[in-house]
């Protein structure tokens, strides 16, 4: 009784807040804090364990690393919050999935066909092509797909300054008259998250591990049309059903089929949903 007169009391008090969606938010947060505090009956050794676990996250992070994202990531909340903003109820509509940490705007414009590799470091070489549509089922001519992906070695260009060159398999593409695009470029390959902060230890010691199922990331985006942010993920990766940060949607993965030249060929169409 004493304890949900507590909750009761802080709840109450925060029906002073002006801003009425913030009243909504920290009242419900405070309800359902309590309410897991209580659940679990924690220790206040527990509690100093979670309030070093949150500053070491916070130290962790910089302008170049956010390590609040990425345990919002790992424990799904990312990918939820992506589900309840995002989720279409249309069923052509191309999924989203997460954008993750390793977006970099302004890629170079690059042409139907063009290869984003700038640098070989021994990945396998592979074409991605296909048609944007809208879900009426016409071609989207002109659509952009801001595309991005890692090298053979794991690592994506912004991870390795002085390394790849800052613009290596990354590009804007354009869709043509007929709404079809083609990208070369190398297999993508699965890849740890940064898992050396207290992120990655909350991992392990949860008995889970840091990998990313292999794909490509495309934003494709047209006027007239919601954008969609998603992947594309390799049927054949590892770990497609542990993806670290809950992105994997069996709706987005796709086959790798050797071509006439043998290069592997992925085709995957997008399905915009008119704004
Ligand atoms: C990514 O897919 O690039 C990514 C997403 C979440 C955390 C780390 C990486
Ligand atoms: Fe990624």
């Amino acid at each position: 009784m004493r304890e949900q007169r507590l909750t009761d009391e802080v709840v109450e008090r925060l029906g002073n807040t002006a801003d009425p969606r913030l009243r909504e938010i920290m009242k419900v947060l405070v309800m359902h804090l309590h309410a897991f505090a209580r659940e679990v009956r924690l220790t206040e050794a527990e509690w100093m364990t979670g309030i070093r676990f949150l500053t070491t996250t916070g130290h962790k992070s910089d302008d170049f690393r956010q390590e609040f994202i990425l345990l919002s990531d790992t424990l799904g909340l990312s990918s939820l919050v992506d589900l309840l903003n995002h989720g279409s109820d249309d069923p052509v509509v191309t999924e989203p999935t997460i954008r993750g940490p390793f977006y970099v705007a302004g890629s170079p414009p690059r042409a139907f066909g063009e290869s984003m590799v700038e640098y070989d470091d021994g990945g396998e070489a592979a074409v991605l092509r296909g048609q944007v549509r809208s879900n009426d089922g016409s071609a989207v001519p002109g659509a952009e797909l801001d595309v991005w992906q890692n090298a053979a070695t794991g690592f994506y260009a912004v991870q390795q300054p002085g390394v790849q060159p800052a613009t290596n398999l990354r590009g804007k593409y354009r869709t043509d008259g007929e709404g079809r695009y083609e990208i070369r470029t190398v297999r993508p390959v699965p890849y740890p998250i940064p898992d050396d902060g207290p992120v990655g230890r909350l991992l392990s010691a949860t008995g889970r591990q840091p990998w990313r199922a292999a794909h490509v990331h495309a934003i494709v985006s047209a006027a007239g049309y919601a954008p969609v942010t998603t992947h594309i993920f390799d049927r054949e990766s590892e770990h497609l059903t542990s993806d670290a940060v809950f992105g994997v949607k069996e709706s987005l993965l796709r086959d790798f089929v050797p071509g006439p030249d043998g290069v592997p060929v992925c085709e995957q169409d997008f399905v915009l949903q008119p704004e």
